[in-house]
């Protein structure tokens, strides 16, 4: 005899447990299912383990979809501000790091135990090291098998995420159960993704391994300003993680380095009142030490004097710094991305509840969907507007 339930969530992520609080408010009997041993990891290692919960700019622009209209209900109907009423309400202390980016003070965990919370106070049955063997249509609802035995239940509300770090179980479940009931996929890729670099490359800029400039990330119309970090593989930082969901390979990034200023200007106004400055010094009072080097020497002046320089020569260095063109060799894939872009085609399923326009009763919520966040708070924005979307109607 299989049990019954009214709505099975399978993944106890932020999307799921999300969905699983407000499906229960309405008197629905929840089970969330995880083959994790823990609820919500993802969240627990997110933001450095202080949870950048969400971004109190969230919109539809901060957002790669296929169809960019898609998120727009679901955002409108859960914003910023009713994720952090939820926070304040259980007197998690927060504050906004930059650019709209809230973060707990102390601990992600203080997000878990607040989600977990309000799972228990609508009695969602959580149930965690359950693996799902199969999923089909059963009457009008679903039965899920799992390694416990089968579950009935009306809805089936499909929460396990993207194909991002497998070591912390990701597992592309959603996409299977996706094809399986007839649903488009788009193509999945890495997104908020370190770049590399060849192993030319990585020996010509080896020695800048651990350097972090201010800078503007492009790649063609699209850009970030936030800081670059170059590493031992190649390019990191947030404008790269940022630039890296644009970016298709074989394509170039330029970088402008120290975005603010004109250091063709600059550097001409210390040839007029300091003549006899090195390049590479000059340089130095502009950029990090080692990058000021790095230029003087790829544009051969390390040691020549700025008197020496004509404006052409001032004006290809200066390019060479705030035009700075890569093209990398790949990124660091799925084992280290943030997040997956791609993923459950939007056209088959509702905006509003997140339900298959063609299957009754099943739903796809957070990070498996087509829709995916810049770097900031965005993602998990995602997760609770969908998760809470599918929560209503499931
Ligand atoms: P999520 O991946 O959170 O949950 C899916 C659940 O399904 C997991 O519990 C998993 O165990 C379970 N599952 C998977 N396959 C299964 C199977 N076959 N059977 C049973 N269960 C299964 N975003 C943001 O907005 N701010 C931030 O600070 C960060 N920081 C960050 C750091 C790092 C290191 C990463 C990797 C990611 C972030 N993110 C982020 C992104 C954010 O974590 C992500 O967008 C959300 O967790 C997505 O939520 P979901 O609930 O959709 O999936």
């Amino acid at each position: 005899m299989a049990e019954k339930t009214d709505v099975v969530i399978i993944g106890a992520g932020a999307a799921g447990m999300m969905c699983a609080i407000e499906a229960g408010k309405r008197g629905r009997r929840v089970a969330v299912l995880d083959h994790a041993k823990a609820p919500g990891e993802k969240i627990r290692i997110s933001g450095g383990g202080r949870c950048n919960f969400t971004n109190i700019h969230a919109g539809p622009k901060n957002f790669l979809s296929t169809n960019p209209h898609f998120s727009k209900s679901a955002l409108a109907r859960y914003t910023p501000r009713d994720f952090l009423a939820l926070v304040e309400k259980h007197g998690i202390a927060w504050h906004e790091k930059t650019l709209g980016q809230l973060f707990c003070d102390h601990s992600a965990k203080d997000i878990i135990k607040m989600l977990l919370s309000e799972m228990r106070d609508v009695h969602a049955d959580l149930r965690l090291e359950t693996a799902i063997e199969s999923v089909e249509r059963h009457g009008a609802g679903f039965r899920v098998m799992t390694g416990e035995g089968p579950i009935d239940a009306q809805s089936l509300v499909v929460a396990s995420g993207g194909k991002s770090i497998p070591k912390m179980g990701a597992t592309g479940l959603a996409y299977r159960i996706a094809e399986q009931f007839g649903l488009g996929l788009i193509e999945t890729r890495p997104g908020l993704v370190p770049l590399t670099l060849d192993p030319a490359q990585l020996e010509a800029i080896g020695e800048l391994a651990g350097v972090a400039a201010d800078a503007e990330a492009r790649s063609g119309k699209t850009a970030f300003r936030e800081a670059v970090l170059i590493t031992h593989r190649g390019l990191s930082g947030p404008a790269i993680l940022q630039i890296s969901s644009y970016w298709r390979e074989g394509q170039e990034i330029v970088l402008r380095l120290m975005p603010d200023i004109d250091i063709a200007a600059i550097l001409k106004e210390i040839r007029r009142t300091h003549g006899k400055q090195a390049v590479q010094t000059a340089l130095g009072d502009i950029l990090p030490r080692r990058l000021a080097q790095f230029f003087a020497d790829g544009a051969k002046l390390t040691g020549r004097q700025l008197a020496d320089l004509s404006d052409k020569a001032i004006n290809q260095l200066a390019t060479s710094i705030q035009a700075w063109t890569i093209k990398p060799a790949g990124s660091e894939g799925y084992r280290t991305a943030e997040v997956t872009l791609g993923g459950v085609d939007t056209n088959g399923l509702d905006s509003k509840t997140m339900q298959a326009k063609a299957v009754p009763g099943l739903y796809f919520v957070g990070e498996c969907v087509d829709v995916t966040g810049w770097l900031g708070g965005y993602n998990f924005q995602w997760a609770w507007a969908s998760g809470f979307a599918a929560g209503q109607d499931a």
